[in-house]
């Protein structure tokens, strides 16, 4: 079975993560922004999507990819500032086909918030989710910026992949891993 990555990011974390998994496992990597990255073209699918404003930003190509997505194994990664739970799982089943979401496996990586490299406007759109979190945490991190980024987060998937090269069903009950 042959595969690749497809990414999507905004400020670099999705992409420097696609990279580390290109590197452990050999697989491809694209930018979906590419013109090349064309999914048809492979066995499985590895996406990479980091979340903003509570929405993963690889949701409208795969619904514009759909075709050639929808009965491959597909592997997804997200990258948000939240970890693994039911607020990341809601954001989730808010942008992808539910078809996708029952048969995918989910790895949760956390990401890095600068806020010194964004605009005045987006640090406002932050200031305004903070001061609407509930959770205190979470808002201090919203204003005050984090770095969860950390390469040994990928071995669940560079495990998952190998099941997948091998054409294996790939085990839900993985570290850090989900189906839903
Ligand atoms: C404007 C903005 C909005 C964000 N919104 C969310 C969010 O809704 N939920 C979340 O968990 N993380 C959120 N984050 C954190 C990002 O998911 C995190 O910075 C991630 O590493 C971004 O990935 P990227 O560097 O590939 O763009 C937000 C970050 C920014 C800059």
């Amino acid at each position: 079975m042959n595969g690749a990555i497809f990414f999507s990011g905004q400020y670099g974390s999705t992409e420097q993560y696609a990279n580390w998994i290109s590197e452990a496992t050999g697989l491809p990597v694209f930018n979906v922004k590419d013109r090349n990255a064309d999914p048809s073209k492979y066995d499985f699918l590895v996406l990479g999507s980091s979340v903003i404003i509570y929405k993963l930003t690889i949701h409208k190509w795969v619904k514009s990819n759909w075709s050639s997505i929808e009965n491959k194994p597909v592997m997804l990664f997200t990258v948000s500032g939240a970890p693994a739970g039911p607020k990341l799982d809601g954001w989730i089943a808010s942008c992808l086909p539910q078809q996708l979401i029952t048969q995918m496996d989910h790895v949760a990586l956390r990401g890095r918030l600068e806020p010194k490299k964004l605009s005045w406007w987006t640090r406002l759109i932050l200031r305004i989710g903070a001061w609407r979190n509930p959770d205190p945490e979470a808002s201090k991190q919203e204003c005050e910026g984090f770095d969860f980024v950390d390469k040994s987060t990928i071995e669940p998937i560079r495990k998952l992949v190998e099941q997948y090269q091998s054409g294996a069903e790939a085990i839900s009950s993985q570290a850090h891993s989900s189906r839903y």
